[in-house]
């Protein structure tokens, strides 16, 4: 599929059942190659290609691999794997090299190709290989591959913080190696978000010794192995806060179930602001109300418990049928802004300085071709399509089907 076209005006209505998190279970596949005696199975998973890229990844390194259903998935790593990630996997979804830890602290080396980047940024790892040097692995970069080697890890004392603040990928990496080091690690500037709260509640139930999930100093005691589980990972905040913006965009009224509402305070409120109203009817289920007037928001991306960077496109797509002046400034990837020029084919009035961009409320936008440049963006212009007059073609809409199951 390489299009949609989406005809606007449509009101939306009834009841959708929020997918499982994306960015929280993509480590947790990595995970799986902790686990040296039982299967770890995940539940509550989305069917995304991002998904099956990494357990072809792991098939690859000699996990074994199956759907005990459509949203399971049960890897079992019992066998001998494989220590080499190969860039024909690894390009296709930087998240790959999460792998990198894991294969280093089972099998004391790890070859895992560099990620490239993609429109969002220069996607560096020097956070990841900072914090496993610090654990007492060898690291070199040769001929586009990380290689990694440590006879035993040791633990140690670091701080991850980075220049545009926590790491999430580094977190996950560092902590999946140091459950399997020597001693007492201690990892400062953590990342704090829901998903990775979620890996350090899986990694305990393997097995592992993880204290201070959720707060910037996770403290790990090493251990001699971990054991599968069966899991379910929580649901994902981006696609409830997508649809959410849905209802705003389109003035309905819907209920969301197997939403993750208490792990969205920062979306929830700045959709607040904006004008779309969520009810908390218990169970996981939510009822989002856009049906009244929209309101323009200033909106700074930040780490958790900021706004989150990955929210940042839908709410400006929004933005754009908000009378007055919204203001979207970008912290954590300052280009993350491929989308402005696809909504202003559209009709909308946005300008861009530096890090920021300055949208300019109006009351319809009209339908165009645009192109979708990456995942979130590639939602924003679907959600604008809803709003849009007559119809909108968003092509290269491959990039949704790795964040979104079925968004249509
Ligand atoms: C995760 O990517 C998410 N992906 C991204 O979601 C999300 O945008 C990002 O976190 C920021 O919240 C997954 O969880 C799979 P980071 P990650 O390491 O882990 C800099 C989506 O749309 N940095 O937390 O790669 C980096 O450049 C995707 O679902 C370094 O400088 O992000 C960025 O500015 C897109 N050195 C900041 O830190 C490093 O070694 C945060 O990056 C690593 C990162």
């Amino acid at each position: 599929m390489d299009k949609f076209v989406v005809r606007g005006g449509a009101r939306l209505a009834g009841e959708v059942a929020v997918s499982g998190s994306k960015n929280a279970s993509l480590p947790m596949y990595a995970a799986a190659i902790l686990a040296t005696e039982g299967a770890l199975t995940l539940r509550n998973l989305p069917r995304l290609v991002d998904v099956f890229t990494m357990l072809e990844l792991l098939a690859h390194l000699g996990v074994e691999v199956s759907w005990p259903d459509d949203h399971a998935a049960t890897m079992n790593a019992a066998g001998s794997i494989k220590d080499t990630a190969p860039y024909e996997i690894v390009r296709k979804m930087r998240a790959s090299v999460n792998v990198l830890g894991p294969l280093l602290a089972r099998l004391g080396r790890a070859r895992v190709s560099l990620p490239g980047g993609c429109a969002i940024g220069t996607r560096p790892v020097d956070l990841h290989l900072k914090g496993l040097e610090a654990l007492g692995a060898e690291v070199s970069v040769e001929h586009g591959y990380i290689v990694a080697e440590a006879k035993q890890l040791i633990g140690a004392r670091m701080n991850l913080r980075g220049p545009n603040g926590p790491s999430r990928g580094a977190t996950a990496n560092v902590l999946m190696a140091a459950v399997l080091a020597k001693g007492t690690t201690v990892i400062e500037g953590a990342a704090l978000e829901p998903e990775t709260v979620d890996l350090c509640n899986l990694l305990n139930a393997m097995g592992a010794r993880i204290e201070g999930g959720g707060t910037s100093t996770l403290t790990i005691e090493g251990v001699a192995s971990l054991h599968g589980v069966d899991y379910s990972v929580m649901s994902d905040s981006i696609e409830a806060g997508t649809l959410m913006v849905a209802a705003g965009i389109t003035h309905s009224r819907f209920t969301l179930t197997n939403c993750p509402l208490g792990m969205m305070k920062p979306i929830v409120a700045k959709l607040d602001e904006a004008g779309v109203y969520c009810t908390d009817k218990g169970d996981g289920r939510v009822l989002v109300d856009g049906t009244g007037g929209l309101y323009p928001v200033e909106l700074t991306t930040a780490p958790w418990p900021g706004y989150p960077t990955d929210m940042q496109a839908q709410m400006m797509a929004m933005s754009t049928l908000a009378p007055g002046i919204s203001v979207f400034t970008e912290t954590i990837y300052p280009d993350r802004f491929m989308h402005v020029p696809e909504l202003v084919r559209l009709g909308a009035t946005i300008h861009r300085t530096g890090n920021s961009a300055v949208v300019h409320g109006m009351s319809q936008l009209s339908g165009a071709h645009v192109m979708a440049t990456d995942l979130r963006a590639s939602a924003a212009l679907v959600l604008a399509g809803l709003a849009a007059a007559d119809e909108t073609h968003v092509h290269r809409v491959y990039h949704l089907d790795r964040g979104y199951e079925g968004l249509e």
